[in-house]
Protein backbone atom coordinates (compact mmCIF):
# COMPACT_ATOMS: atom_id res chain seq x y z
CA UNK A 1 0.00 0.00 0.00
CA UNK A 2 1.54 3.58 -0.40
CA UNK A 3 1.16 5.94 1.89
CA UNK A 4 0.60 9.23 1.01
CA UNK A 5 1.08 12.36 4.08
CA UNK A 6 -1.04 15.47 2.81
CA UNK A 7 -3.47 18.19 4.18
CA UNK A 8 -6.50 16.96 2.29
CA UNK A 9 -9.32 17.14 4.40
CA UNK A 10 -11.84 15.85 2.20
CA UNK A 11 -9.38 12.66 1.41
CA UNK A 12 -9.33 11.73 5.01
CA UNK A 13 -13.06 11.74 5.21
CA UNK A 14 -13.62 9.85 2.24
CA UNK A 15 -10.81 7.30 3.64
CA UNK A 16 -12.32 7.11 7.02
CA UNK A 17 -15.96 6.89 5.73
CA UNK A 18 -15.11 3.31 3.76
CA UNK A 19 -13.44 1.70 6.51
CA UNK A 20 -9.62 2.66 5.90
CA UNK A 21 -7.20 4.23 8.39
CA UNK A 22 -5.98 7.80 8.42
CA UNK A 23 -3.30 9.33 10.80
CA UNK A 24 -4.29 12.38 12.57
CA UNK A 25 -2.90 15.27 14.47
CA UNK A 26 -3.54 15.90 17.70
CA UNK A 27 -2.31 18.19 20.66
CA UNK A 28 -0.45 15.41 22.24
CA UNK A 29 0.22 12.97 19.39
CA UNK A 30 -0.27 11.58 15.98
CA UNK A 31 -3.58 8.71 16.08
CA UNK A 32 -4.11 6.13 14.27
CA UNK A 33 -7.67 6.58 13.32
CA UNK A 34 -10.43 4.55 12.19
CA UNK A 35 -14.49 4.94 12.13
CA UNK A 36 -15.05 4.26 16.17
CA UNK A 37 -18.39 2.36 15.02
CA UNK A 38 -16.85 -0.03 12.01
CA UNK A 39 -15.56 -2.84 13.85
CA UNK A 40 -13.89 -3.54 11.01
CA UNK A 41 -12.35 -0.47 10.60
CA UNK A 42 -11.49 -1.19 14.35
CA UNK A 43 -9.29 -4.29 13.56
CA UNK A 44 -7.62 -2.91 11.21
CA UNK A 45 -5.84 -0.45 13.62
CA UNK A 46 -4.84 -3.77 16.42
CA UNK A 47 -3.31 -4.96 12.60
CA UNK A 48 -1.27 -2.03 11.82
CA UNK A 49 -0.16 -1.29 15.27
CA UNK A 50 0.78 -4.66 16.10
CA UNK A 51 -1.51 -4.01 19.32
CA UNK A 52 -3.27 -7.18 21.65
CA UNK A 53 -6.97 -6.89 21.54
CA UNK A 54 -6.86 -6.68 25.28
CA UNK A 55 -5.62 -2.75 24.75
CA UNK A 56 -8.38 -0.47 24.37
CA UNK A 57 -8.91 2.20 22.79
CA UNK A 58 -9.79 5.82 22.86
CA UNK A 59 -13.24 7.69 21.34
CA UNK A 60 -12.32 10.89 20.07
CA UNK A 61 -15.51 13.55 19.22
CA UNK A 62 -16.17 16.69 18.13
CA UNK A 63 -17.32 17.93 21.74
CA UNK A 64 -19.05 17.03 24.90
CA UNK A 65 -22.62 16.59 23.68
CA UNK A 66 -21.67 14.30 20.55
CA UNK A 67 -20.51 12.31 23.81
CA UNK A 68 -23.85 11.36 25.12
CA UNK A 69 -25.25 8.56 23.26
CA UNK A 70 -21.99 6.64 23.88
CA UNK A 71 -22.15 6.49 27.43
CA UNK A 72 -24.59 5.62 30.08
CA UNK A 73 -23.67 8.87 32.32
CA UNK A 74 -21.59 11.63 32.75
CA UNK A 75 -21.18 12.29 36.41
CA UNK A 76 -21.06 16.14 37.44
CA UNK A 77 -17.47 15.97 38.77
CA UNK A 78 -16.25 14.31 35.44
CA UNK A 79 -18.68 17.31 33.55
CA UNK A 80 -16.24 19.74 35.59
CA UNK A 81 -13.19 18.54 34.40
CA UNK A 82 -14.65 18.27 31.08
CA UNK A 83 -15.76 22.12 30.79
CA UNK A 84 -12.47 23.48 32.04
CA UNK A 85 -10.42 20.93 29.68
CA UNK A 86 -11.68 20.23 26.87
CA UNK A 87 -11.29 20.41 23.78
CA UNK A 88 -7.93 19.50 25.49
CA UNK A 89 -5.61 16.81 26.10
CA UNK A 90 -7.71 15.01 28.79
CA UNK A 91 -9.36 11.69 28.62
CA UNK A 92 -12.29 10.66 30.69
CA UNK A 93 -13.82 7.02 31.31
CA UNK A 94 -17.34 6.74 31.46
CA UNK A 95 -19.73 3.92 31.46
CA UNK A 96 -20.08 2.85 27.95
CA UNK A 97 -23.83 2.46 26.14
CA UNK A 98 -24.93 -0.25 23.56
CA UNK A 99 -23.01 1.90 20.64
CA UNK A 100 -19.96 1.14 21.75
CA UNK A 101 -17.97 -2.03 20.71
CA UNK A 102 -16.55 -4.58 23.31
CA UNK A 103 -13.12 -4.18 20.49
CA UNK A 104 -12.79 -0.72 21.87
CA UNK A 105 -13.69 -1.05 25.43
CA UNK A 106 -11.05 -4.51 24.99
CA UNK A 107 -14.61 -5.92 27.38
CA UNK A 108 -14.37 -3.27 29.67
CA UNK A 109 -17.53 -1.48 30.88
CA UNK A 110 -15.85 2.00 30.76
CA UNK A 111 -15.20 3.88 26.71
CA UNK A 112 -11.87 6.45 27.11
CA UNK A 113 -13.38 9.17 25.69
CA UNK A 114 -11.80 12.55 24.47
CA UNK A 115 -12.10 15.99 22.75
CA UNK A 116 -9.35 17.08 20.96
CA UNK A 117 -7.92 20.46 20.43
CA UNK A 118 -6.09 20.18 16.99
CA UNK A 119 -8.09 22.75 14.29
CA UNK A 120 -7.39 20.03 11.89
CA UNK A 121 -8.90 17.20 13.55
CA UNK A 122 -11.58 19.18 15.28
CA UNK A 123 -12.68 20.18 11.80
CA UNK A 124 -12.49 16.53 10.50
CA UNK A 125 -14.54 15.43 13.71
CA UNK A 126 -16.94 17.71 13.12
CA UNK A 127 -17.48 16.77 9.04
CA UNK A 128 -17.32 12.93 10.17
CA UNK A 129 -21.12 11.34 11.31
CA UNK A 130 -19.54 9.02 13.65
CA UNK A 131 -16.23 9.08 16.57
CA UNK A 132 -12.89 8.19 15.88
CA UNK A 133 -11.54 5.70 17.62
CA UNK A 134 -7.56 6.07 17.81
CA UNK A 135 -4.69 5.08 19.31
CA UNK A 136 -1.28 7.04 19.13
CA UNK A 137 0.21 6.43 15.43
CA UNK A 138 2.91 4.20 16.56
CA UNK A 139 4.15 0.77 16.73
CA UNK A 140 3.27 -0.65 20.15
CA UNK A 141 5.85 -0.17 22.54
CA UNK A 142 7.50 1.96 20.41
CA UNK A 143 7.58 6.08 20.26
CA UNK A 144 4.60 7.90 19.63
CA UNK A 145 4.96 10.31 16.95
CA UNK A 146 4.71 13.58 17.35
CA UNK A 147 5.24 14.69 13.52
CA UNK A 148 4.23 13.71 10.55
CA UNK A 149 7.61 12.09 9.24
CA UNK A 150 7.42 10.31 12.37
CA UNK A 151 4.59 8.61 11.19
CA UNK A 152 6.10 8.11 8.04
CA UNK A 153 8.84 6.49 9.04
CA UNK A 154 6.71 3.81 11.18
CA UNK A 155 3.89 3.04 9.33
CA UNK A 156 5.01 3.57 6.13
CA UNK A 157 3.23 0.89 3.46
CA UNK A 158 0.62 -0.05 6.16
CA UNK A 159 -1.82 3.32 6.11
CA UNK A 160 -3.31 4.89 3.17
CA UNK A 161 -2.84 8.43 4.50
CA UNK A 162 -0.98 10.79 6.97
CA UNK A 163 -3.15 13.87 7.16
CA UNK A 164 -0.35 16.40 8.44
CA UNK A 165 -1.09 19.15 11.23
CA UNK A 166 2.12 20.33 11.90
CA UNK A 167 4.05 19.14 15.31
CA UNK A 168 1.80 18.43 18.09
CA UNK A 169 2.25 21.44 20.69
CA UNK A 170 1.80 19.12 23.66
CA UNK A 171 3.96 16.17 22.57
CA UNK A 172 2.48 13.75 25.23
CA UNK A 173 -0.25 11.90 25.33
CA UNK A 174 -3.59 13.22 26.82
CA UNK A 175 -3.92 12.21 30.80
CA UNK A 176 -6.65 9.47 31.58
CA UNK A 177 -9.25 10.04 34.60
CA UNK A 178 -12.10 8.12 35.50
CA UNK A 179 -14.24 8.04 38.98
CA UNK A 180 -14.67 4.83 41.16
CA UNK A 181 -16.72 4.58 43.87
CA UNK A 182 -16.71 8.55 43.48
CA UNK A 183 -12.99 9.03 44.05
CA UNK A 184 -11.23 10.27 41.34
CA UNK A 185 -7.89 8.27 39.77
CA UNK A 186 -5.59 8.91 37.37
CA UNK A 187 -4.69 5.73 35.21
CA UNK A 188 -1.82 8.10 32.86
CA UNK A 189 -0.03 10.66 33.85
CA UNK A 190 -0.40 12.76 30.73
CA UNK A 191 -0.35 16.41 29.32
CA UNK A 192 -2.98 17.72 31.83
CA UNK A 193 -0.73 17.96 35.11
CA UNK A 194 -1.60 16.32 38.58
CA UNK A 195 -1.55 20.44 40.51
CA UNK A 196 -4.06 21.04 37.10
CA UNK A 197 -7.19 18.84 38.09
CA UNK A 198 -6.52 19.26 41.71
CA UNK A 199 -7.13 22.99 41.02
CA UNK A 200 -10.84 22.34 39.88
CA UNK A 201 -11.89 18.85 42.11
CA UNK A 202 -10.32 20.40 45.06
CA UNK A 203 -8.50 17.50 46.77
CA UNK A 204 -5.63 15.46 44.92
CA UNK A 205 -6.89 12.68 42.94
CA UNK A 206 -5.50 8.75 43.51
CA UNK A 207 -2.82 7.85 41.46
CA UNK A 208 -2.41 4.43 39.44
CA UNK A 209 -0.18 4.29 37.22
CA UNK A 210 1.02 0.60 37.60
CA UNK A 211 -0.40 -2.24 37.93
CA UNK A 212 1.04 -6.30 39.07
CA UNK A 213 -2.14 -7.74 37.50
CA UNK A 214 -3.16 -7.24 34.10
CA UNK A 215 -2.38 -3.79 33.02
CA UNK A 216 -5.72 -1.57 32.38
CA UNK A 217 -4.11 0.53 29.95
CA UNK A 218 -1.12 0.44 27.63
CA UNK A 219 0.51 3.13 30.05
CA UNK A 220 1.05 0.89 32.49
CA UNK A 221 2.61 -1.73 30.98
CA UNK A 222 6.46 -1.07 32.42
CA UNK A 223 8.38 -1.59 29.11
CA UNK A 224 6.55 1.39 27.00
CA UNK A 225 7.35 4.16 25.00
CA UNK A 226 10.70 3.03 24.03
CA UNK A 227 12.98 4.06 21.28
CA UNK A 228 15.25 0.60 19.64
CA UNK A 229 18.67 1.93 21.00
CA UNK A 230 19.78 1.67 24.52
CA UNK A 231 17.83 4.81 26.29
CA UNK A 232 19.65 5.73 30.31
CA UNK A 233 18.72 8.24 32.41
CA UNK A 234 22.34 10.09 33.48
CA UNK A 235 22.61 9.54 37.36
CA UNK A 236 26.03 8.64 37.72
CA UNK A 237 28.05 10.71 35.79
CA UNK A 238 31.12 8.42 36.65
CA UNK A 239 29.11 5.04 34.52
CA UNK A 240 28.31 7.33 31.28
CA UNK A 241 30.11 6.56 27.94
CA UNK A 242 30.95 9.73 26.39
CA UNK A 243 32.52 8.53 23.20
CA UNK A 244 31.39 9.54 20.11
CA UNK A 245 28.83 6.70 19.90
CA UNK A 246 26.78 8.04 22.71
CA UNK A 247 24.34 10.49 22.48
CA UNK A 248 22.68 12.89 25.19
CA UNK A 249 19.64 14.71 25.68
CA UNK A 250 19.50 17.24 28.09
CA UNK A 251 16.80 19.23 29.92
CA UNK A 252 18.16 22.72 30.11
CA UNK A 253 21.62 22.56 29.62
CA UNK A 254 24.56 20.27 28.67
CA UNK A 255 27.01 19.87 32.11
CA UNK A 256 28.85 17.00 31.15
CA UNK A 257 30.50 18.86 28.08
CA UNK A 258 30.00 16.28 25.10
CA UNK A 259 28.95 16.59 21.40
CA UNK A 260 26.14 14.26 20.10
CA UNK A 261 23.74 16.00 22.19
CA UNK A 262 20.16 17.46 22.14
CA UNK A 263 18.86 20.29 24.50
CA UNK A 264 14.91 20.35 25.48
CA UNK A 265 14.65 23.71 26.27
CA UNK A 266 17.40 26.19 26.84
CA UNK A 267 15.07 28.27 28.82
CA UNK A 268 14.14 25.44 31.58
CA UNK A 269 10.78 25.94 30.52
CA UNK A 270 9.14 22.29 30.84
CA UNK A 271 6.12 22.65 28.39
CA UNK A 272 8.82 22.90 26.15
CA UNK A 273 10.90 20.15 26.54
CA UNK A 274 7.66 17.97 26.54
CA UNK A 275 7.08 19.44 23.06
CA UNK A 276 10.25 18.57 21.89
CA UNK A 277 10.76 14.90 23.78
CA UNK A 278 9.65 12.65 21.46
CA UNK A 279 10.93 14.06 19.05
CA UNK A 280 14.41 14.35 20.35
CA UNK A 281 14.20 10.60 20.89
CA UNK A 282 13.37 9.59 17.49
CA UNK A 283 16.25 12.11 15.73
CA UNK A 284 18.48 10.62 18.46
CA UNK A 285 17.26 6.66 17.80
CA UNK A 286 17.84 7.19 13.71
CA UNK A 287 21.48 7.93 14.69
CA UNK A 288 22.80 4.30 15.00
CA UNK A 289 24.68 5.40 18.58
CA UNK A 290 25.23 2.50 21.19
CA UNK A 291 23.57 4.10 23.41
CA UNK A 292 21.12 7.48 24.58
CA UNK A 293 21.32 8.91 27.92
CA UNK A 294 18.67 11.02 29.08
CA UNK A 295 18.77 13.40 32.22
CA UNK A 296 15.60 12.82 35.26
CA UNK A 297 13.23 16.29 34.86
CA UNK A 298 12.26 17.79 37.84
CA UNK A 299 9.36 16.01 39.62
CA UNK A 300 6.67 18.73 39.47
CA UNK A 301 3.97 19.75 36.67
CA UNK A 302 4.82 18.01 33.24
CA UNK A 303 7.91 16.92 34.60
CA UNK A 304 6.11 13.99 36.26
CA UNK A 305 4.72 12.58 33.14
CA UNK A 306 8.31 12.92 31.25
CA UNK A 307 9.78 11.25 34.52
CA UNK A 308 6.80 8.51 34.09
CA UNK A 309 7.94 8.13 30.26
CA UNK A 310 11.35 8.07 30.48
CA UNK A 311 11.00 5.27 33.51
CA UNK A 312 8.89 3.46 31.42
CA UNK A 313 11.25 3.60 27.75
CA UNK A 314 14.52 3.04 29.88
CA UNK A 315 13.10 -0.05 32.09
CA UNK A 316 13.39 -2.18 29.25
CA UNK A 317 17.55 -1.78 29.36
CA UNK A 318 17.82 -2.05 32.95
CA UNK A 319 21.42 -3.79 33.08
O1 LIG B 1 -3.19 11.71 23.67
C1 LIG B 1 -3.74 10.63 23.49
O2 LIG B 1 -4.47 10.10 24.32
C2 LIG B 1 -3.48 9.96 22.12
C3 LIG B 1 -4.19 10.79 21.05
C4 LIG B 1 -4.10 10.13 19.70
O3 LIG B 1 -5.51 11.01 21.41
N1 LIG B 1 -3.97 8.61 22.15
C5 LIG B 1 -3.37 7.64 22.87
O4 LIG B 1 -3.95 6.39 22.67
O5 LIG B 1 -2.42 7.84 23.58
P1 LIG B 1 -3.22 5.04 23.14
O6 LIG B 1 -4.12 3.94 22.66
O7 LIG B 1 -1.86 5.02 22.67
O8 LIG B 1 -3.32 5.13 24.67
C6 LIG B 1 -4.61 5.15 25.25
C7 LIG B 1 -4.60 4.47 26.57
C8 LIG B 1 -4.21 3.03 26.44
O9 LIG B 1 -3.20 2.77 27.38
C9 LIG B 1 -5.48 2.29 26.77
O10 LIG B 1 -5.20 1.09 27.45
C10 LIG B 1 -6.22 3.28 27.65
O11 LIG B 1 -5.92 4.52 27.08
N2 LIG B 1 -7.67 3.05 27.59
C11 LIG B 1 -8.45 3.17 26.53
N3 LIG B 1 -9.69 2.79 26.82
C12 LIG B 1 -9.70 2.41 28.11
C13 LIG B 1 -10.69 1.89 28.97
N4 LIG B 1 -11.92 1.67 28.55
N5 LIG B 1 -10.34 1.62 30.23
C14 LIG B 1 -9.08 1.83 30.65
N6 LIG B 1 -8.09 2.31 29.87
C15 LIG B 1 -8.39 2.60 28.61
MG1 LIG C 1 0.15 4.78 22.79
Amino acid sequence: MKTEIGTDLKKAIELLKTGELVTIPTETVYGLAANGTNELAVHKIFEVKGRPKTNPLILHFPNSDAILPYVQDFPEELQKLAKSFWPGPLTILLKKSELVSNLITAGHDRVAVRVPVHPVTLELLEQLPFPLAAPSANSYGKISPTKAEHVFNQLNGKIPYILDGGPCIKGLESTIIGLENNVMIIYRLGSISIEQIEQIIGYKPIIRLSSEETPLTSGMVKHHYAPITPLFFIDSINDIDKSDNSGFIFFQSDFIGVSNKIILSETGNLDEAAQNLYNALHLMDAMELNQIFIERFPACDIGRTINDRLVRATAKFEK
